[in-house]
């Protein structure tokens, strides 16, 4: 089938090449010139794994191609994804510019039967909103024979950063909503291979059984909540497990003891209970004020919402509590930070708890030294006094305390006898209960967890 995907940042990309990678006709459009230059040359300018290999594959297979001619890509596909960014405004509010200006844009170039799916994460309710933009803008409302001239349909992604790919291709359930049964039944054939798991990729990749993948259709408004709402309730369990870390710290108990003890239970689960510095990226941070704003703008009550934002807030600061606690003034004091990234196997720092972390030690007046595997340059958020050191024992030289914030595997190598050797005093925090507390305590390190 012939997709247009509008926007090439990782969910635009990603969407575009796994549906080449399975047999569409796909063309990735994008306004930033250098961003498809680069891609047309096969260049990927995301940190994604597998996914520079599956771009140059397809481009020499000739089933995706990269370009800023938005025209020409609506005029000439079928199905048109849109994958620009909603980020959020200061009062949680999605920014909808983008998806109304390429809406608009859509409209005018309706040249027969479109369907306009929405693949970004966006507020309940824009599915409505997109159609009556693209209304606006159409030449012609229907066809000769009286049927629409395109329909809306909200497909919403759940691709984590750092196994995006492997989303993409082996996703848990696919979620199609729409209020045209023609428009679900298109979708269902453009999905056809990664329901039935029948793909190159899925034989040479899948750590899967390949079972057939569950599809949800519903109306356009349930889908988009659908997104929110898993987002939501994965952000929750992290602030729950993260306020219960707290609770640990107070009564003397181990949060990773008790987190075993709970996820045991298949009714609560173990995954998304890693007590540690608490959720970023761009999307719970994004998505769970967008919900509560949502909420609050429709009259709901959003107590549980709000509240999960303010613990996950919270518990960046516990870590400069803990860094006060142990070192009394901050002032002149030399910290050492393991991790930038807001998580491992990505370069994205978006609402990275480091970002908060390291200003906050920066006003205070320390000196810090940060180092990360991916990230070799001081994000635009941070304060630039921040140095970025080429390893890590550049990091941790003459540092009064040490703190781990992003749990990249490779710190569990590091030999600390030669860190502890480096460093002015033997202080650390692992910020995400990562390091192995008993080996450190007994080389003398004064280690602190989350909880433990
Ligand atoms: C998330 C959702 O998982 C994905 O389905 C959605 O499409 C986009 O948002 P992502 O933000 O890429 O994906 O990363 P994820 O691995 O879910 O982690 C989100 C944050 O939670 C990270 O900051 C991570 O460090 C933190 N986290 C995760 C915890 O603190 N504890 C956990 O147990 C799990």
């Amino acid at each position: 089938m012939k997709v247009c995907v509008i926007g090439v940042g990782y969910v635009g990309l990603v969407t575009g090449v796994c549906l080449a990678e399975v047999g569409h006709n796909v063309i990735c459009v994008d306004k930033e010139k250098s961003k498809i230059s680069s891609l047309s040359e096969g260049v990927c300018p995301i940190y994604e794994i597998g996914l520079k290999e599956l771009i140059k594959r397809n481009l020499n297979e000739k089933n995706i191609t990269f370009t800023s001619n938005l025209t020409e890509a609506i005029k000439s596909q079928d199905i048109i994804f849109i994958c620009v960014g909603t980020p959020p405004l200061p009062n949680g509010k999605p920014d909808l510019t983008a998806l109304d200006d390429v809406s608009k844009l859509i409209g005018s170039c309706l040249n027969g039967y479109k369907i306009i799916v929405n693949k970004s994460t966006v507020p309940i309710g824009t599915a409505k909103r997109v159609k009556k933009i693209i209304k606006e803008n159409a030449k012609e409302e229907s066809n000769k024979n009286g049927s629409p001239i395109f329909d809306i349909v909200s497909n919403p992604e759940f691709l984590k950063e750092g196994e995006a790919v492997n989303d993409a291709f082996f996703p848990e359930r696919i979620v199609i909503g729409s209020e045209s049964q023609k428009a679900i039944e298109i979708m269902k054939q453009l999905y056809k291979p990664i329901i039935n798991q029948d793909f190159d990729y899925a034989i040479k990749n899948s750590k899967n059984t390949r079972k057939k993948i569950p599809v949800i259709i519903t109306d356009s408004t349930s889908s988009e909540l659908i997104k929110y709402a898993s987002n939501a309730f994965l952000a929750t369990k992290i602030s729950f497990i993260n306020e219960v870390a707290n609770i640990c710290e107070r009564v003397g108990a181990n949060v990773v003891d008790v987190t075993y003890g709970m996820g045991l239970d298949s009714r609560i689960g173990s995954k998304y209970l890693k007590a540690g510095i608490g959720w970023g990226g761009s999307c719970f941070p994004k998505d769970v004020r967008a919900l509560a704003f949502t909420a609050e703008e429709y009259g709901a009550v959003a107590s549980i919402l709000n509240a999960v934002i303010q613990v996950n807030n919270y518990q960046r600061y516990r870590i400069i509590q803990k860094a006060m606690d142990i070192l009394g003034i901050i002032e002149d004091k030399i910290i050492g930070v393991l991790g930038i990234a807001f998580k491992p196997d990505t370069d994205d720092t978006r609402e990275a708890p480091s970002i908060t972390i390291i200003n906050k030690f920066l006003e205070l007046g320390a000196e810090v030294k940060a180092y990360d595997p991916v990230i070799k340059k001081c994000p635009e958020e941070m304060d630039d006094k921040v140095i970025i050191a080429k390893d890590v024992y550049e990091a941790v030289k003459n540092a009064d305390l040490l703190i781990l914030v992003t749990e990249w595997p490779e710190f569990s190598d590091i030999d600390f006898n030669k860190v502890k050797s480096e460093m002015k005093r033997p202080n650390i925090i692992d910020g995400r209960n990562m390091l192995d507390k008993k080996q450190l305590t007994e080389i003398g390190f004064n280690y602190r967890g989350i909880g433990i």
